[in-house]
């Protein structure tokens, strides 16, 4: 979602500004803006020059001069929440006089009391959104100490922030601060920098020091120093940051997405690598500490997470319950955190989160905090808020993933997810054969991947069929309804197809009035116990004319009868399943938003890392 890059030091600020903000595009936005100081042998001091485009990072790059010069700025992608995507509502904001500027991530929940408060002691907004408030706020408590006044603005404000604040009457300096909206402070030689990605600032520093909630942070080139917003000392300490995000490169695939399918066979090799562990017959999750008694004392076990990071939390659950025999859930953890769940002190929580900043996810997980739950994250980037809350979980390890739509993530979350359950299963419930024969399997499924991906078989078949109908059905039964779920939400999010997904057997239920030859309906139907029965689902369907294309498992000559376009699979074991099945639902969705032309990277609307509830 939004962005935010924060510059103090001997550079030329607007440059290094705007390579920051192209490192951040992935997350998704529809403006972009800087404010830079410049004029420092102005008699009247430093002014700040503002400037926004409308679009792609690109197109601000184009119009700021080369020349602009300045060496402290701050730069922000805007994702439209308050106001239309337009110039003025673009970030930053400025308060009457031009001399204090604003970028924000979150929502100012409070914004309309002190918008009409703020007009009616002279303020004049230039725009339609909640940001606009905290220039104005901030200029009417500045007396001369702009740490103070930012303090005391962000005291009477409500909601969710991560802000960085230029001040012309103070050059070298910005000042950030953070609550429900990630930033980070990265510090060098003789410069310093804000980020809400400390991916952002990869090719400048990988020295980041984290803010926590309440806190502000005041960056110059000699240092930084963080307080908090009631005034409190603050004890930090400085991170490396380890892993390489890099960002830019497509190598030779068209599209990061397409990439990033491509990378399944390595990112499940890396998640697995040394977690299975066969001749034990088990698995070993280090990040999770917890040792045979803990697990054996586990009396139920909720799995949660939004869109994508959800439908892997559904596979996980299945698998807990299957292989631990211990009662489980998944839930949407947007509705999770607001229907006051009941949570037991022996209960287990996974959060799980590709970006680790998915604000509806860390809602829950502090949710589970408060109510004295016990949760773990099951997160792809290190260091992100929700994993540093969790304090305890597993990395997937699936390394950077730019495209908006989530691919190698899923696979890696159900891999992580397959590997917890394992390891609980042989405490609780599965003998060494059985964990062992699972783990050798799990194991397996990396080169069961490649060896699919280098020959997909009838994919273009498949998407003329699924480009051609008026809205696409997807069904599925047990671990291969989220798997639909995938198929469907992917479908929509890169092609803007109309989809649905169904359990199978709910079709008959009422979802069966809206098929006839326009509905293509995409049957996942591994080889399972329940396969008979989705393979009658799909005669049903049938009969009424919907076209179908079925992905089964390799060899399965009934499902292939009743299928338009067949995608067959590798035989795995049922719980191993989504890793295979989901494969060719993702490069449907590829295929099918290249032949629509849509921005496969960076699908309209939609934004990589969802901050805002
Ligand atoms: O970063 P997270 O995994 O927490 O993100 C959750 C969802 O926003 C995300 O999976 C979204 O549904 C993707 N665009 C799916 O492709």
């Amino acid at each position: 979602m939004c962005g935010i890059v924060g510059y103090v030091g001997e550079r030329p600020a607007s440059r290094l500004l705007i390579d920051g903000l192209r490192r951040l595009e992935y997350r998704g936005y529809d403006s972009a803006g800087i404010a830079v100081l410049t004029d420092p042998t102005n008699p009247g001091g430093h002014s700040l020059t503002v400037m926004k485009r409308v679009g792609h990072v690109a197109q601000l790059a184009a119009a700021v001069p080369e020349d602009l010069g300045g060496n402290s700025g701050i730069g922000h992608t805007r994702w439209a929440t308050h106001g239309g995507v337009t110039e003025p509502n673009a970030h930053p904001h400025l308060d009457n006089d031009g001399r204090i500027a604003v970028i924000h991530n979150g929502i100012i929940e409070n914004h309309a009391i002190l918008r009409a408060k703020l007009v009616e002691e002279g303020a004049r907004f230039r725009s339609e959104t909640d940001t606009e408030v905290l220039p104005h706020l901030i200029r009417k408590f500045y007396k001369g100490d702009p740490v103070a006044a930012v303090r005391a603005a962000l005291s009477v404000v409500q909601g969710t922030y991560g802000v960085a604040v230029l001040f012309a009457d103070h050059p070298g300096l910005v000042v950030g601060a953070r609550n429900g909206s990630p930033l980070v402070v990265g510090t060098g030689e003789g410069e310093s920098f804000l980020a809400s990605d400390p991916h952002a600032l990869a090719p400048y520093t990988r020295k980041i020091v984290y803010l926590e909630d309440r806190e502000i942070a005041a960056i110059t080139p000699l240092g930084w120093e963080i307080t908090r917003l009631d005034g409190g000392a603050t004890n930090h300490v400085v991170e490396t940051l380890t892993e390489s995000w890099g960002g830019g490169d497509r190598g030779a695939y068209a599209h990061h997405m397409l990439k990033e399918i491509h990378e399944q066979p390595e990112s499940l090799t890396r998640c697995l690598s040394g977690r299975v562990v066969p001749e034990e017959g088990g698995a070993r999750l280090g990040g999770l500490d917890l040792g045979p008694r803990d697990i054996a004392g586990i009396r139920r076990i909720g799995v949660l997470g939004c869109g994508t990071s959800f439908h892997a939390a559904q596979v996980g659950a299945s698998a807990m319950e299957q292989l631990a025999r211990i009662p489980a859930f998944a839930e949407i953890a947007s509705e999770f955190r607001y229907r006051n769940p009941v949570i037991q002190q022996d209960d287990l929580f996974f959060a799980i989160s590709q970006s680790g900043e998915t604000a509806d996810t860390l809602g829950a997980v502090k949710e589970v905090k408060v109510k004295g739950g016990q949760v773990m994250g099951v997160v792809n980037v290190v260091g992100s808020t929700i994993a540093r809350t969790c304090g305890r979980g597993v990395y997937v390890h699936s390394g950077p993933e730019i495209a908006v739509a989530s691919t190698k993530a899923f696979t890696s979350q159900v891999a992580a997810l397959l590997v917890a359950a394992l390891s609980f299963g042989r405490t609780r419930a599965l003998g060494p054969h059985e964990g062992r024969a699972f783990g050798e399997e799990l194991l397996r499924i990396p080169e069961k991947v490649a060896s699919w991906l280098e020959r997909p078989g009838p994919i273009a078949d498949a998407v003329e069929l699924l480009v051609g109908g008026r809205f696409v059905f997807f069904f599925g039964r047990g671990v291969s309804h989220p798997v639909a779920m995938e198929g469907a939400l992917k479908l929509k999010e890169v092609a803007y197809i109309p989809c649905m997904s169904y359990p199978a057997a709910e079709m008959k239920h009422g979802p069966i009035a809206l098929i006839d030859h326009t509905t293509p309906v995409v049957a996942i139907v591994p080889e399972d116990m329940m396969r008979d029965k989705t393979l009658s689902n799909i005669q049903e369907v049938r009969a009424r004319g919907a076209r179908t294309v079925v992905v089964h498992t390799e060899g399965d000559r009934e499902a292939r009868k009743l299928a338009d376009v067949s995608i067959p699979v590798p035989a795995t074991n049922l719980l191993c399943s989504p890793l295979l099945t989901v494969l060719p639902l993702q490069l449907f969705a590829y295929h099918a938003g290249l032949t629509l032309g849509r921005d496969i990277d960076r699908p309209r609307n939609l934004a990589k890392s969802v901050t805002v509830e």
